[in-house]
C-alpha cells in the first residue's frame, strides 16, 4: 500500500491537475490504479441508475409531487400517513419495474463476477445490480453470479417487512395504495406492512454493513460511482479506504465532499465512464496484483457509525 507522499506523486490531486477537460486521459490514469490493486471496494448511488431513468433525490426531477424524499421516507412519516408513503413506494416499485439495467451496471456486475477481489456495495434500492448479475452468462457459473451481487446497504424496494413484528419476504404483487384498508398486511400479526428499505434515522443491517466495512478497510481502490456521497455512513466507506491508504476514484458529472480526497476525478455519466475503465476486466484473465493486501499500519479513521442520517 503506497503511503499519502508516494501516492501523491503517483498521481497528482485532480485540483493540481491541468487538463480536468481530457476524460481519455482521466480514464487511463482509473485504469492504471486499478491495474496495481489488489482489492478494489465500488460504492455506487443513485447516479448509477439515473441513465436507466430511474430518478435520483437530489437532482432536478428528484421531488415527487412536491414532496421532498426526506419527508416520506421516515418511520415517522409511515406512522402518520401509511397510505400516502405507500403511494409513492407503489409509485417507486413501478417505476423501476420498467427500467431495465445500463451498460455501467452489467460493466460492474461481470467485473464483480469474475474477479473475487471486488467488492460492489450500492445505497440503491432498485435491483438493478442484482438484475444485471441475474443476466449475467451462465456458464461464468453460480459463484461468480453470486458474487455479482451487490451489498446493499439500504435495502429492497421489491421486500417488505412488517411494522411491528420481525415477518419479511419478496413482495412482487402491485401494492394497491387507494386506501388504509386496501395496504398490505401482515400475515403473521395484521400489522401494516411496510418497503423493506432502510429509512432516514434508522440503523443499516449490521451484517451487511460489516462486510461493506472490512472491504473498505482493506481496498486498494474504491470507485465511488454516481452519488452525492452525503448520506451516512455509506458515504463514510470512501473515507474508511482512503483513510487505510486506499486511492478514489469518483463519477460524477458535479463535485461531491468526496471529490476532495479522491486521485482521479471523471466528470462524466457513469454509462460512459465505468464500462471504459473496466472494459480490460470484462475478461476472466485480466488480473489485478495477486498478493493479498497486506494489513494497513496506518489507524483507521475515527467516524461514527450511526444510523443512516440521511436516506
Ligand atoms: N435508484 C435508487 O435505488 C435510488 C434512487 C434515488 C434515491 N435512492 C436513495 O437515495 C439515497 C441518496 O443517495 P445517493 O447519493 O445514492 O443519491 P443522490 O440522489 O443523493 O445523488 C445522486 C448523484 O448521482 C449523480 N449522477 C446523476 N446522474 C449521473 C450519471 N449519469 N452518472 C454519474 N453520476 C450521476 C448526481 O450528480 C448526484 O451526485 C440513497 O440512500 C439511495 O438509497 C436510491
Ligand atoms: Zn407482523
Amino acid at each position: 500500500m503506497l503511503n499519502a507522499q508516494e501516492r501523491d506523486q503517483k498521481v497528482p490531486h485532480p485540483v493540481l491537475m491541468p487538463k480536468l477537460n481530457e476524460p481519455l486521459l482521466l480514464v487511463d490514469r482509473a485504469r492504471r490504479l486499478l491495474d496495481d490493486a489488489r482489492t478494489v471496494l465500488v460504492l455506487t448511488g443513485a447516479g448509477v441508475s439515473q441513465p436507466s431513468g430511474v430518478p435520483t433525490f437530489r437532482d432536478a426531477g428528484g421531488l415527487w409531487r412536491n414532496h421532498k424524499p426526506e419527508e416520506l421516507a421516515t418511520a415517522g412519516a409511515f406512522a402518520h400517513d401509511p397510505r400516502l408513503v405507500w403511494e409513492w413506494y407503489a409509485w417507486r416499485r413501478g417505476l423501476v419495474a420498467d427500467c431495465e439495467p445500463n451498460q455501467a451496471h452489467h460493466a460492474l456486475a461481470r467485473f464483480a463476477a469474475l474477479h473475487p477481489q471486488v467488492t460492489l456495495v450500492t445505497q440503491n434500492v432498485d435491483g438493478l445490480h442484482e438484475r444485471a448479475a441475474a443476466d449475467l452468462d451462465r456458464s461464468l457459473g453460480e459463484a461468480a453470479a453470486e458474487r455479482a451481487q451487490p451489498l446493499a446497504l439500504h435495502g429492497s424496494l421489491s421486500r417488505i417487512r412488517c411494522s411491528k413484528c420481525s415477518y419479511a419476504a419478496d413482495y412482487p404483487a402491485v401494492v394497491d395504495s387507494t386506501s388504509l384498508a386496501t395496504l398490505p398486511k401482515c400475515p403473521d400479526c395484521g400489522a401494516l406492512l411496510r418497503p423493506a428499505v432502510v429509512w432516514f434515522g434508522e440503523g443499516l443491517p449490521t451484517d451487511i454493513l460489516e462486510a461493506a466495512w472490512r472491504a473498505a478497510e482493506s481496498a486498494d481502490v474504491c470507485l465511488v460511482l454516481g452519488t452525492s456521497a452525503v448520506v451516512q455512513p455509506a458515504a463514510s466507506l470512501a473515507n474508511i479506504a482512503h483513510g487505510a491508504g486506499g486511492q478514489i476514484i469518483e463519477v460524477n458529472p458535479v463535485e461531491t465532499p468526496l471529490s476532495v480526497i479522491s486521485s482521479v476525478v471523471l466528470r462524466d455519466s457513469v454509462e460512459l465512464i465505468v464500462p471504459a475503465i473496466l472494459a480490460t476486466w470484462q475478461s476472466a484473465d485480466a488480473g489485478f496484483a495477486s498478493t493479498p493486501s497486506p494489513p494497513s499500519e496506518l489507524p483507521v479513521q475515527e467516524l461514527e457509525r450511526p444510523g443512516l442520517d440521511g436516506r
